[in-house]
């Protein structure tokens, strides 16, 4: 396999979450969202399960996902409902470009371990994570919203032994790419030699 590693140390270093408030509003090409998506079908997975499943939300299905969540919240909050929240649910959405819902499929033997197939689609979210800096486009991953609402999983083709894994937003960053932070990797790493 050729590759440039020095392309490859700084696509990995220079990845970066971007956030909704920083996207200007463009809408990405379908084939760009496209080839971001078969790059997640190339993560690795355990005995080939491919439990990585996503539905993807643009134009009016932005407003479609928005209004589900906002409407889910109002239900499940009843007493405690909060007008700054439903609001909050209901426009964010609107800011992206897309949005990827990242849904975990169990397979019916449920043959592996459910933290491979968690860890699975992980490693494909970080396919897209990458593949979106690589054409500078924005993105993050969120674990708000519906995430955690068992009632949100039909809506995101999941069933009850699936699991919703948050969502990845997509757009076209308006602001400079941010810098990153992290503590060293020694400080993280045992090395066994003898
Ligand atoms: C599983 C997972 C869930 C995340 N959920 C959120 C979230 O709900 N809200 C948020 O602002 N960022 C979320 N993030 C993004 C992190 O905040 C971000 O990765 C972290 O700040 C490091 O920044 P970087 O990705 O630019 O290196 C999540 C990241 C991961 C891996």
């Amino acid at each position: 396999m050729e590759t440039n590693i020095q392309e490859t140390h700084r696509l990995i270093r220079n990845r970066r979450s971007i956030y909704p408030n920083m996207y200007s509003g463009e809408v990405i090409k379908r084939e760009v969202i496209q080839e971001i998506l078969e790059n997640a079908n190339w993560a690795p997975t355990h005995k080939l399960t491919e439990p990585w499943r996503f539905s993807v939300f643009t134009g009016d299905g932005l407003k479609k996902l928005a209004r589900f969540q906002a409407d889910l919240y109002k239900d499940k909050a009843k007493g405690n409902f909060d007008q700054s929240q439903f609001d909050k649910l209901n426009t964010k959405p609107l800011l992206a470009s897309h949005i990827i819902s990242i849904g975990m499929k169990r397979d019916d033997n449920e043959s592996i371990p459910e933290i491979e197939e968690v860890c699975a689609v992980a490693c494909a979210v970080q396919n897209m994570y990458l593949t979106a800096g690589a054409y500078g486009l924005g993105c993050y991953w969120t674990t708000g919203g519906a995430t955690y609402w068992d009632e949100a999983k039909q809506f995101f083709g999941l069933n009850s032994h699936d699991k919703l894994m948050g969502f990845l937003y997509l757009g076209v960053p308006k602001t400079k790419w941010p810098q990153g932070r992290r503590t060293p990797i020694a400080d993280k790493v045992q090395w066994v030699e003898n």
